[in-house]
């Protein structure tokens, strides 16, 4: 029987995941732990619950050891945006908090799951169709802690045994927990305000193709990557995932299928333009669909109208 923890469970993935993976293994072999107590309402939901900071490596033992874990799901993360604020605190989340759950790993024989990102690619990448083995100079802070975290990962399990493994995750989408500072995140306010206002204003400027998912698949490819057959894995870290890319004049124009009245307008960020300009237009996936058949559900117009429908009933 797997013992799992998630570290990060209050984030945008960690409170959706935490559901999944209690439907899947148990509502007791599944620990959440985050650096922020969640609120008394909150705590019910999430317990067995545990404050931890990855920066506090004795602290990650401890929690591993009291509940015999053998799975990690490593969530923590500084997004994009933010991190280009405070480079320092990303790196110590990014770089240390993941060199710590990898020691702690390597002591107490745990698999990993790492989520590295679109930011794990640069300028010098090749935009179009991005290969799975590609140049890899990201110029964000994010992009560094990502790339290094995919090689930190490849190394732990090259030299020590550990089971690390992970994705390249694009923008992801959902409706329960918010992002927080990151690049794609327009594409999840632009279903709040499109309902609440009927008008949005774009950080990003228009033609700016960047990938996405719908947390859904999202949550398949995390869960699944962890269950495939090692045999078959030719790569372990950084797998390219994605289900569409678009421009944010693609996302406006779906969603003036449903209210037609959507109006949007540009107010360019020039920090988040920056990022999303070094990032791929779209991702080639062939190889976590050759290697542990990942295949997404959700495509823009079936996302659309979940969004629309969920973050409706959310506003009421
Ligand atoms: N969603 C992330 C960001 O925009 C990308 O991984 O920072």
């Amino acid at each position: 029987m797997k013992n799992i923890l998630i570290i990060g469970a209050q984030g945008q993935i960690g409170s959706e995941l935490t559901t999944e993976l209690r439907k899947k293994y148990g509502h007791k072999h599944v620990i959440c732990s985050d650096v922020r107590m969640p609120s008394h309402e909150v705590l019910n939901d999430l317990s067995p619950f545990e404050r931890l900071d990855v920066t506090n490596v004795e602290r990650i033992a401890q929690v591993v050891k009291k509940y015999k874990i053998d799975t990690i799901y490593h969530l923590p993360a500084i997004l994009s945006a933010v991190a280009e604020e405070k480079p320092q605190i990303a790196w110590n989340i990014g770089i240390n908090g993941l060199y710590n759950v990898l020691e702690v790993a390597r002591e107490s024989n745990c698999a990993v799951f790492f989520p590295s990102s679109i930011g794990a690619f640069g300028p010098t990448t090749p935009p179009d169709n991005t290969p799975q083995d590609v140049i890899q100079r990201p110029d964000t802070m994010y992009g560094v802690t990502k790339v290094a975290g995919e090689l930190l990962c490849d190394y732990y399990h090259k030299r020590f045994g550990v089971d690390t493994r992970g994705v390249r995750f694009p923008g992801i989408i959902s409706y329960v927990t918010l992002p927080g500072g990151g690049t794609t995140d327009y594409a999840v306010e632009i279903f709040y305000e499109a309902i609440k206002h009927q008008k949005y204003h774009c950080p990003l400027k228009a033609g700016t193709y960047l990938d996405m998912m719908y947390m859904p698949d999202a949550l398949n490819a995390a869960i699944s990557i962890m269950e495939a057959d090692p045999s078959r894995l030719v790569h372990r870290n950084g797998f390219n995932v994605t289900a569409m890319s678009f421009e944010p004049e693609t996302i406006a124009a779906e969603i003036r299928k449903h209210i037609p009245g959507f109006k949007m307008e540009y107010h360019n960020d020039p920090i988040r333009q920056a990022i999303a300009d070094t990032w791929p237009n779209s991702m080639d996936d062939s190889c976590a669909r050759e290697e542990w058949s990942w295949n997404p559900e959700f495509n823009l117009e079936k996302m659309t109208i979940d969004m629309l429908e969920k973050v409706a009933v959310k506003l009421k």
